[in-house]
This record gives C-alpha cells, sequence and structure tokens, in this order.
C-alpha cells in the first residue's frame, strides 16, 4: 500500500506472516521544553503505526540542529524525551541523522509489523457504523495560545498529556474489536481526516458537533482567531464535501478542521461492538473516548454537522 490510498503509512509484505508498515513524521518545537518537545515527536510519529493496526519495534531519528546557537543540551534532552516515550512503546530507537539547520525541527521514521490480513485501513468504513474519537479536539488552536503566551499553566498542561498520550492502548482496544476502519487526527484536521474514511470508503458521515470532546479554552481562542494558517487552508479544502447545519458556529467549523499534532484515532466501529469499545477504551485510560457521529450512505463521501 503506498500514496495511491491516502492512508497512514505505506506497507509492504515481506512474506505470508508479516508485513511491514513504515512512517516518518517530523515537526517543529511547539512546547518550550525540549525533553517534552522530544515525548510529543515520538508520539506524534509512531500514531501512524497503530492506526494501521501494526505494532511498532524500530525508529531511527531525524533532526534539523541550530549548531552554534542552542547548547547541545537541549538536542540530548530532545532525544532523552523521545527515548521515554519509545520505551513506553517497547519500541527501539536505534540512531539516527542530524544536520545543521537554521530552525530546530525533529521527528522519526517509525517502522512497525501487523500480519497482512489485519491491516486496519482509513477505507473500509461500512454504512451504520458507529465513528469513536479517542482525543479531545483543538490542539492546534490551543498550542497556538500557548506559543502567544495566552493560554493558563492549566490547559498547557492538558495539552501536553493530550499530545503525550500514546495511541498505543487505543489502536489494541479498536483491533480487539475488529473495528471497520481507522486512521488518526493530524494535520487535515478531525474533518480532513473523515473526508479521507469517508472518500476512500464511498460512504458518508453524520456528526453530531455537542459530542465532539473540546480541551478547555479552544472555543474561546478560536472566537480570537488564534489557530494555525492549516485550520483555515483545511476548511477551505473539505467544504465542498461538508454540510453545516446553519447554528453551527465559525468557531466550531475551524475547530473541526484544526490541524492536531499527536492527535486520536478516529474509528468506524460496528455499531453493536460500540458500547463495548468505548467501555474498554475508558477502562484502559482512553478517558476522553466518545461517540461522535455515524456513518451513513452517500457514495460521494459528504459530511453533515449538525
Ligand atoms: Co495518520
Ligand atoms: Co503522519
Amino acid at each position: 500500500m503506498g500514496t495511491e490510498t491516502k492512508d497512514d503509512a505505506a506497507v509492504y509484505q515481506m512474506d505470508g506472516k508479516t508485513a511491514l508498515v513504515q512512517t516518518v513524521d517530523i515537526i517543529t518545537p511547539i512546547v518550550d521544553d525540549p525533553f517534552t518537545f522530544g515525548m510529543i515527536a515520538f508520539t506524534n510519529a509512531v500514531s501512524d503505526v497503530y492506526a494501521m493496526g501494526a505494532t511498532p519495534f524500530m525508529a531511527v531519528n531525524i533532526m534539523g540542529f541550530p549548531v552554534g546557537q542552542l547548547p547541545m543540551d537541549v538536542l540530548v534532552k530532545i532525544l532523552c524525551g523521545a527515548e521515554e516515550k519509545a520505551k513506553e512503546a517497547r519500541c527501539v530507537i536505534a540512531g539516527g541523522h542530524t544536520i545543521d539547520d537554521a530552525e530546530l525541527k525533529y521527528g522519526l521514521c517509525v517502522s512497525g509489523t501487523v500480519k497482512p490480513d489485519a491491516v486496519y485501513k482509513n477505507s473500509t468504513a461500512k454504512e451504520g457504523d458507529v465513528l469513536i474519537l479517542t482525543k479531545p479536539l483543538g490542539l492546534g488552536i490551543l498550542t497556538t495560545a500557548i506559543k502567544k503566551g495566552k493560554a493558563t499553566a492549566e490547559q498547557e498542561e492538558e495539552a501536553i498529556q493530550t499530545m503525550t498520550l500514546l495511541n498505543k492502548t487505543a489502536a489494541e482496544c479498536a483491533v480487539k474489536e475488529k473495528v471497520s476502519a481507522m486512521t488518526d487526527v493530524t494535520g487535515f484536521g478531525l474533518l480532513g481526516h473523515l473526508s479521507e474514511m469517508t472518500t476512500g470508503s464511498k460512504v458518508g458521515a453524520v456528526i453530531d458537533h455537542e459530542r465532539v470532546p473540546l480541551l478547555s479554552g479552544v472555543v474561546d481562542f478560536a472566537r480570537e482567531k488564534l489557530a494555525p494558517g492549516g485550520a483555515y487552508s483545511n476548511q477551505e479544502f473539505v467544504s465542498p464535501l461538508c454540510a453545516f447545519s446553519s447554528h453551527i458556529s465559525d468557531e466550531t467549523k475551524l475547530i473541526l478542521c484544526d490541524p492536531q499534532t499527536s492527535g486520536g484515532l478516529l474509528i468506524a466501529c460496528p455499531e453493536k461492538k460500540s458500547r463495548r469499545l468505548i467501555d474498554s477504551l475508558r477502562k484502559n485510560h482512553v478517558t476522553h473516548a466518545v461517540e461522535i457521529g455515524k456513518i451513513i450512505p452517500s457514495p460521494g463521501g459528504k459530511i453533515e454537522i449538525k
């Protein structure tokens, strides 16, 4: 599987038993603390492996570092932060490559394995499935507010907790229930990634915006237009597919398109299994997991937001 499916990672079948899953992700700092940035970068990069239903086993670092402008200590702390989350994921970070760069950036190329017949795609959602989201939205907006010094310490802490929560447990619970489809919510925002799911699966979706979990303060920040540029371009990109009810505010539309760093999983789950899946997610510390809508017929992939 490569670029044609718009899925989360590349998949290569090695033999009858094993498929290799590979992904790469690199980000610029979104928090001041280098150790925390390293934790977020790993959690973000490994997420696509989990979204394929795969288990990560090895990663390599890629970093652009402004040599001479930042102390080397910063570099070490970033790598230590990544190492901490890699341990939790039981994934080895086996070296990598750093170049001198005017702007700091860091990410990883992560490899995982999965049985060839157990690859989870974003293009296999079925009519009648329930849509479950596992992390609250608003990370792009909140990190923009943090950078501008507008967020409180509690809001910053909540954002960090969310971005450093591995999608490992969420994916394991979803795989156990043999859900229909999954993907992770990242740069294209909830509606962007949902539109990949609906168009790829040749179905439509209806979202109940009041059920979508949000990080605290995000609505106010969105009203103040404290959103990353990507939120606006995502909105433009998905608007031909979306039908918003007339009572939906501009802030809500923006939040539904907000690009997420290390966002949650978006899972399409057969209705009869969804209660059990949400219970097991919540029991396993994926406390924000909630039903946000369902899959409906629509060959063109239309999304209704009510
Ligand atoms: Co992804
Ligand atoms: Co990615």
